[in-house]
């Protein structure tokens, strides 16, 4: 049992006894794990917009999690659900301890970054260099595992460096599935260590889906989600010929509207929100979490600037929602007053009309 500061778990967020884990949604869609992008703010509003993706939080490492301000990082609402807790680290006993706390503040998934190539993260020895040593990698997921009744799960990439060949990412998998991994999260992309900053990181190595596509014939009883440079619902569609989930990142943050198609597309028919409802929602979220938790609008707005892509009044909109000198002191109302920036003609019924460029 953890003590001190890790016990300060709000009552809702207190993991029920026998909570019913197969009542969540198979993984489909997922919104990625993205640093500085992904906080509850941002999740709250995907949430709104694709009721059965799984939302994954920004990477969180083991220190900050030991050493730091567990509910600052831990925090989340209970509409976020199914939400996973992505954990940076190669401590297996750091990682046990994170996962317990996962698990005690309710959260539905720990998945392991051995994918995040910045520098800061390789001199800790973890995310991306971590594909090297999968016997390691191994026994993190066996240790947390044994911790907790939470999946544990993996994101990786396909190689790292010059590495291409097609039998490290396979060894990969199946040393980390022997230890009881079920699913794996491929960005389908190496990761190259040096020269490279994590953005470049992310477009120069090529795309390799074949890979995933590979990794999931292979290894048929493994969940294997695919992620890395999808952008329209035809791609995702696609993808899920091959494999069982797509993840998603920039796209969905830079142009969320069209996470409604794409929960309506690959999880359930009947999805018809308007934006106006979106809006609404996060009216009621912004003036909840201004009483309950002191929250700025400016830490909400900032996650929907993209909202409006496509229709015309779309420039005011996101400016209305940056400008500091209309964000200072203002009040979730604004978020109406920037709606009211698209004119009335271009309102689209619902999520069928245009979810912006593509
Ligand atoms: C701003 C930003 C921050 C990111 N932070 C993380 C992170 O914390 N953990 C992680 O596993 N990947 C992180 N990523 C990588 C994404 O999860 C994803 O793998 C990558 O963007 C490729 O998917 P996409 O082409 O759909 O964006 C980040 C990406 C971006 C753009």
């Amino acid at each position: 049992m953890l003590t001190g500061r890790h016990t300060q778990i709000p009552p809702a967020h207190r993991k029920m006894p026998g909570m019913n884990t197969a009542a969540l949604p198979p993984r489909r869609l997922s919104v990625a794990p993205m640093l500085d992008w992904t906080d509850r703010h941002c999740r709250h509003f995907h949430r709104l917009l694709a009721p059965h993706a799984w939302l994954y939080t920004e990477m969180v490492t083991t220190g900050a999690l030991l050493f730091g301000d567990v509910p600052r990082h831990l925090r989340f609402g209970e509409a976020e659900h199914p939400v996973a807790l992505q954990l940076g680290g190669s401590e297996p006993a750091d990682l046990v301890r994170c996962a317990e706390l996962a698990e005690e503040w309710g959260y539905d998934e720990v998945n392991l970054n051995c994918g995040c190539p910045s520098e800061r993260v390789q001199r800790g020895a973890f995310g991306a260099s971590l594909m090297h040593e999968p016997q390691l990698v191994a026994d993190c997921v066996a240790a947390m595992r044994a911790a907790t009744r939470l999946p544990v799960t993996v994101k990786h990439r396909i190689g790292i460096d010059q590495i291409e060949k097609y039998a490290f990412v396979h060894d990969f998998v199946a040393t980390v599935a022997a230890a009881g991994c079920q699913t794996f999260i491929v960005h389908a992309r190496n990761a190259w260590l040096k020269g490279l900053s994590p953005k470049e990181n992310r477009e120069v190595p090529p795309l390799r889906y074949d890979v995933a596509h590979q990794l999931k014939r292979d290894f048929p009883k493994l969940e294997i989600l695919l992620n890395g440079g999808l952008a329209s619902t035809a791609a995702m569609a696609e993808q899920l010929e091959h494999v069982d989930g797509v993840m998603i990142g920039r796209e969905a943050y830079h142009n969320p509207w069209a996470l409604a198609e794409w929960e309506r597309s690959f999880c359930d028919p009947a999805w018809q929100p308007t934006r106006e409802s979106i809006i609404a929602g996060l009216i009621d979220y912004a003036e909840r979490e201004a009483r309950e938790h002191g929250t700025p609008l400016r830490a909400i707005t900032r996650h929907i600037l993209g909202f409006a892509n496509g229709l015309p009044g779309a420039k005011s909109f996101r400016r209305l929602l940056s400008e500091p000198h209309e964000l200072k002191d203002a009040k979730p109302e604004l978020l109406r007053r920037a709606w009211e920036q698209i004119p009335l003609q271009a309102h689209p019924a619902s999520a069928d009309d245009s979810v912006g460029p593509a």
